[in-house]
């Protein structure tokens, strides 16, 4: 089934492999696409996966999480963006947008000093940062600069867009009970928590149109005491398609949750595909197609994934910083990623640029 087409909204995708939204770091310092950024997407793009997500994108300059990350906050990006869909679009391949606002896990020295910003002042003992309580303004300009950055996101030829809302980023973080602490239109019960991720949805749809897909990165579970659990999320999950919402990315975790999303010592079948219970729960309850992410490395696992109806595509980010060109060796045969998930990948602050350190 791994390489059967598959119908994604509007898309037709070669086959069901797809490329999850992995951070670059490969843009100019000011947040511009760059030469060697456009050569690594043409390799992804050569390499044979049905569906690229990009590396996440900056809808505000107020949630910057990492260096050198593309952003999309103003016009100015239009035109070098355009030069990376086009490349990829050359090759065959099909590119959706992942677009972020970092909330608490955006760092000061990235923010000209200020403080990050959050719907609460929830310390985070991972960063060490207690983010400063948003206000009902600051939030409504947010909103807007998602819608912003779809229309922007259309204008450079992206295929569709995926909203980041899992990890524990801004979106996250008003959807999670235990980041979320407010009592106003923004939250204080369930119904008020969705508030945010849906004024962005509306907003979005409303710029980007019904034949743009819109798709959803979202944690079934933040990992965390006192955050979101799958039930809740596949209510938010339901919400969110009755909205328009055209396929759903299940992942989980947070920073403050420590190594939940990124996985390491994912030796044997049964460590793979972490979050596909949650994908099996989310896949049987809704319409839309289900993306599954974390820790697939085997074609057995993935085709058994398929099979069974846990998902409809598979995700993958580590394998393929590793081997770009993983889905067409498995098309000829190759049953297992060379990844060894050791997360020497994830070692920004030292590396260059984000690659693999085993090669
Ligand atoms: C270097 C690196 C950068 C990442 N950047 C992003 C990102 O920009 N957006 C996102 O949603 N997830 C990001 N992730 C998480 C992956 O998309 C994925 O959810 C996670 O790595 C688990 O999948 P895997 O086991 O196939 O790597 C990143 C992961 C890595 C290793």
């Amino acid at each position: 089934m791994l390489f059967e087409p598959f119908s994604l909204a509007s898309l037709i995708l070669k086959n069901r492999i797809v490329r999850s939204a992995t951070y670059e770091k490969r843009a100019d310092d000011d947040g511009f696409v760059t030469d060697a950024l456009i050569e690594f997407y043409e390799d992804i793009a050569g390499g044979g996966a049905g569906l690229i997500i990009s590396g996440n994108v900056l809808v505000h300059t107020s949630g910057r999480s990492v260096p050198q990350q593309l952003c999309i906050h103003n016009d100015f990006y239009i035109e070098k963006l355009r030069r990376l869909t086009d490349a990829v679009h050359n090759l065959g391949g099909a590119i959706i947008i992942q677009l972020v606002h970092g909330g608490r896990q955006s760092f000061p020295a990235l923010l000209g000093g200020e403080q990050p910003v959050a719907p609460s002042a929830v310390y985070d003992p991972s960063t060490r940062i207690t983010p400063r309580a948003m206000e009902d303004r600051e939030i409504w300009e947010i909103i807007e600069s998602f819608g912003d950055a779809g229309r922007r996101a259309m204008y450079a030829g992206f295929d569709g867009i995926q909203l980041h809302a899992a990890h524990g980023y801004l979106i996250n973080e008003f959807l999670s009970p235990h980041t979320n602490r407010r009592h106003d239109y923004w939250g204080g019960d369930e119904e008020r928590r969705f508030h945010f991720a849906e004024e962005i949805c509306r907003a979005m749809l409303k710029e980007v149109g019904k034949d743009c897909p819109v798709m959803v990165k979202m944690n079934a579970d933040d990992c965390i005491e006192g955050g979101l659990e799958p039930e809740e999320s596949l209510r938010i999950a339901k919400r969110l398609e009755d909205m328009g919402v055209c396929a759903f990315e299940v992942s989980g975790g947070m920073y403050e949750a420590r190594n939940k999303t990124v996985r390491t010592e994912i030796l044997k079948p049964e460590q793979e595909a972490y979050f596909r219970s949650a994908a099996g729960l989310f896949k049987k309850h809704l319409r839309m197609p289900v993306m599954l992410v974390g820790g697939m490395r085997s074609r057995p696992v993935m085709e058994d994934v398929l099979l069974k109806g846990d998902a409809d595509l598979i995700s993958i980010s580590r394998p393929l910083i590793r081997e770009p060109d993983l889905p067409h060796k498995m098309a000829e045969g190759k049953e297992k990623a060379d990844c060894i998930s050791c997360n020497g990948c994830m070692k920004f602050n030292k590396l260059d640029v984000v690659r693999c350190t085993q090669i």
